[in-house]
This record gives C-alpha cells, structure tokens and sequence, in this order.
C-alpha cells in the first residue's frame, strides 16, 4: 500500500437537496458522506487529506475525521481544477501521490481508491477512474485510442455525438504524481462550454507532454453521487447491504438481513445471532455468542460474550454488559454497568447504575435517576435480589447480596445480605368479602321486587 494525500472536492452547495446542511454532511450509515469518502481513503493508505469546503461553512467544524485534515474554502465555484487548486499551499509541501476524489460518493471502496495510487507508485504519471454507464448522460467520457489508451476526458456538455455515444465514464477519481499535479493544473484553462476549469483537461495536457496516463475500471455502484433525498436513501440501501453481508460474513446470523440496520462503525463478533428489526446506531460492540431478539435498538453500547437481549430492549449510549447477562423484553438501560450473569428481565428503567454479578432485578425495576436538575448514581452489589415493581432513588447503594421486598421505594442505602422493604404491611380483614357480597345482593333482590 503506498501511501498518498487524498484532496476531497466538497464545495457544493448541494442545492437539490433542499437543506440548511451542506450536501456532503448529510449521513449514510450514521457517518457523514465526506467522511466516508476519507475513511475508504485513509484505508487505502492516505495519510492526509485536504477538503475543499465552501466559504463560511461551520458546520465543517465539528467534522471528525480519521486522518490528518486540512480544510480549505473555495470562495467561487469556477470548475474541478480550480478547486483542487484551493490546497495548493498544502499540495506544495509534499511530493506523495495525489488522489482527488469527491465528498458525495460514499460508496467508494479503499481497494479502488489504492488501485489509483498503486497505478502512481508503479510508474504513471496520472492515472482515472472509469466506469461503465448504465447512463452516460452528464457524465464526461474516455476518449481512448484504437489500444485502449486514454487520450483526453471529454464533458458531456462539449461532447460530439459520436463521443456521446461512449459508455466509459469518468468516475471522478484522479490520481497524480505529487511533483507534477500543480504544474498539469497550473495549465487548464476555461475554454469549454461551461467556462469552468475542468480537473479533466489534466488527461490531455499530460498526454501531450509525453506522459504516461493509466485507467482503472470500477463498477458504478462504488461511484453514486449523492444530489437527492433520494439518492441518499439509494447509498444507505447499499451501504445497509454491504453491513449485512459483512456481518454475515464474519460468522453472524441474520434471520431477515434486510430487516437489520447497522451503523458505521458497529462491531458484530461470531455466532452472533440477530433478529428482524434490529437497528444498531453508532458505537455498538456485540461480543461473541450473543442473541439480539428482535426490534431491540441500541446505541453506544458494548454486549459480552454470550448475552442475550430483547425482544424490545434498548441501549443508550454508555450501557456495558458484561459476559452472560439476560436483558428482556421493554427493559431501557442508559450509562450502566451489568456484571456477569445478572439478569435484567422485564419492564425496568436503569440508568446510571451499576449492576454486580448475578443480581437479579424484578419486573417493573425503576432506577429514579433524576430530580429535575441532576443525574445521580445507583450502585447494587453482586448477588443482589431486587423485588418486582421497585424504585431505587438515586444516590443509593444496595449491598452485595442484599434482598428489596417488591413494591419498595429504597431511598437509603441498604446494607449487604440485608432485607428492606418499605411497603405498609399486610392486613387481613376476615369474611370481610363475604359480607360486602350478602349485602349487595340484598340489596339488589330489594329493589326488583
Ligand atoms: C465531474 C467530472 C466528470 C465526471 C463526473 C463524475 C469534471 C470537469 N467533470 O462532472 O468528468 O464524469 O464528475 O461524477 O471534473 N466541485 C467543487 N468545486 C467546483 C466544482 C465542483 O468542489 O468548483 C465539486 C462538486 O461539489 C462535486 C465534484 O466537485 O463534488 C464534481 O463536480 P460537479 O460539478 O458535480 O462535476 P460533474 O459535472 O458531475
Ligand atoms: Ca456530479
């Protein structure tokens, strides 16, 4: 893998897709489209990028990203060439590959993105990204010559009817040798039909100073663009694919693949079983051996080795649980610890708590977490039974071992291997029922005489 610098081009407004948000901030996957696009560079080897932002954009501030990054703002739109040419201070200082590629594809793939960059270390000049069209329409076409060589990339728009014709698009990936993409650049002009300087123009000027110019093909999949709502749900569909087959690859079994919604970065281990309806959200860990029932939804969540979960559980960011735990159905967990082999089985709030070892906690289980004005603390001890239908009223601790009647409000700390209830006791009234119902139906014969 050799490595480059990656020039994002991500100064469109995105106007087709009706948003105060920059077109490539919008998320597939949970992950920004822009980013996307520089996690497959930055897997291919990039070791830095630059992105080409339009002007006053501060939604790109709280962008993060996996590599390096240097924003640079593209006051007026005057074509691809001209855009790249925004990050000349930092093309200046390195002689790595170049390979400019576009903040709205986010399906394209690290293998393609280091094919380009290979076809640099191995001796080209430059080297395109091709494609072959379902619809070459708007597309700019290879011109190749009777070898197969590319002479020159000509726009849709300047493009004879004969060059229309072509299939083979350009997938608007470019790599170049880094001491000599400014000098190519340096000499595009803007004599075509949309007065713009066109990044492509780069083909012929190199050809024509004798240099070596290679092309890669990839499947049009891997080269979307995203410019609608619509398109946008296009390369989720295919980003949830890819997740799922991958998944599955790794040793998980899906019941209804299509069903499951992952997100970017969601780490499935093996013999992992996954019910319909599932939607992982960003920073899930499922561990080994686990078995996610269905319409369970989770979120900054780490499971361990062997749990199992739902149907109808929910994690929300901050819920680790250790290995062999049971989590039931309509049971919410937030920022909490579940020791090994405790079990969480039915209808229970438990937020900011830590659960010990093999505690079980009943149905109907409420962590009071919160007054209004602050969060606080639950801590229950290992081995501990909390009775059905409790409240804990944080700060609390429940010691290890420790016993909660059901129907307890716990307020005060209960010490280990101790009972605590604090419901009012029992009474029994005798034949009490008996009575009432003598009485009623005296009654009732009194008045349908
Ligand atoms: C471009 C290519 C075309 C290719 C197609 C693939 C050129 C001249 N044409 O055409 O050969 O088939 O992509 O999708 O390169 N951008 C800027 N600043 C600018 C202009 C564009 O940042 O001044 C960005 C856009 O936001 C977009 C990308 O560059 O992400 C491509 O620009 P666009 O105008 O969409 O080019 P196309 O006409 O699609
Ligand atoms: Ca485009």
């Amino acid at each position: 893998m050799a490595g480059f610098n990656a020039v994002v081009l991500a100064a469109g407004q995105g106007t087709r897709m009706k948003s105060a948000l920059p077109k490539v901030l919008h998320q597939v996957g949970g992950l920004p489209l822009v980013a996307h696009v520089v996690k497959a560079a930055a897997d291919a080897g990039a070791e830095s990028c630059f992105v080409i932002v339009p002007p006053d954009a501060r939604e790109f501030d709280a962008l993060r990203l996996p590599i390096a990054a240097r924003f640079f703002e593209q006051r007026d739109r005057l074509g691809t060439a001209h855009a790249v040419l925004q990050a000349r201070p930092a093309l200046e200082t390195s002689s790595l590959p170049v390979v400019v590629l576009c903040g709205d594809t986010p399906l394209v793939t690290p293998d393609s993105l280091a094919r380009l960059s290979d076809a640099i270390a191995n001796g080209a000049d430059m080297a395109v990204m091709g494609f072959k069209a379902r619809d070459p329409q708007g597309y700019g076409r290879l011109i190749t010559d009777a070898s197969g060589a590319l002479l020159a990339i000509r726009e849709h728009k300047d493009a004879t009817e004969e060059e229309r014709a072509i299939t083979l698009c350009n997938a608007g990936i470019l790599a170049f040798r880094g001491d000599l993409i400014l000098s190519l650049l340096d000499r595009i002009g803007n004599d075509n039909a949309q007065r713009e300087f066109y990044l492509t123009d780069a083909v012929e000027i190199a050809r024509a100073r004798g240099l070596r110019v290679a092309c890669e093909i990839i499947d049009e999949d891997e080269v979307r663009g995203v410019n609608t709502r619509a398109q946008l749900a296009e390369a989720e569909a295919i980003f949830q694919r890819r997740a799922r087959a991958a998944a599955m690859a790794g040793g998980a079994t899906l019941i209804a693949p299509e069903t499951v919604t992952f997100s970017h970065d969601t780490v499935i281990g093996q013999d992992v079983v996954i019910e319909p309806n599932v939607i992982f959200a960003g920073g899930v860990v499922i561990e080994d051996g686990v078995t996610i029932r269905g319409f369970s939804h989770l979120e900054g969540a780490r499971v361990g080795r062997g749990s199992s979960i739902g149907p109808f559980a929910r994690f929300r960011p901050g819920t680790v649980l250790e290995a062999g735990v049971h989590v039931g159905n309509f049971v919410e967990l937030k920022a909490s610890h579940v020791g090994e082999g405790a079990k969480v089985n039915h209808l229970s709030y438990i937020g900011d708590a830590h659960v010990g070892a093999k505690t079980n906690i009943g149905a109907g289980t409420i962590t009071c977490n919160y007054d209004g004005y602050k969060k606080y603390k639950t801590d229950i001890g290992a081995g501990a039974f909390i009775g059905s239908n409790s409240s804990l009223v944080a700060p609390v601790t429940i010691g290890d071992g420790a016993y909660i009647g059901s129907g307890s409000v716990i307020s005060e700390d209960v010490p280990p291997h101790a009972l605590a209830l604090t419901r009012a006791p029992q009474v029994h009234k005798d034949e009490w029922a008996k009575r009432k119902r003598a009485r009623a139906d005296a009654e009732k014969a009194a008045s349908t005489k």
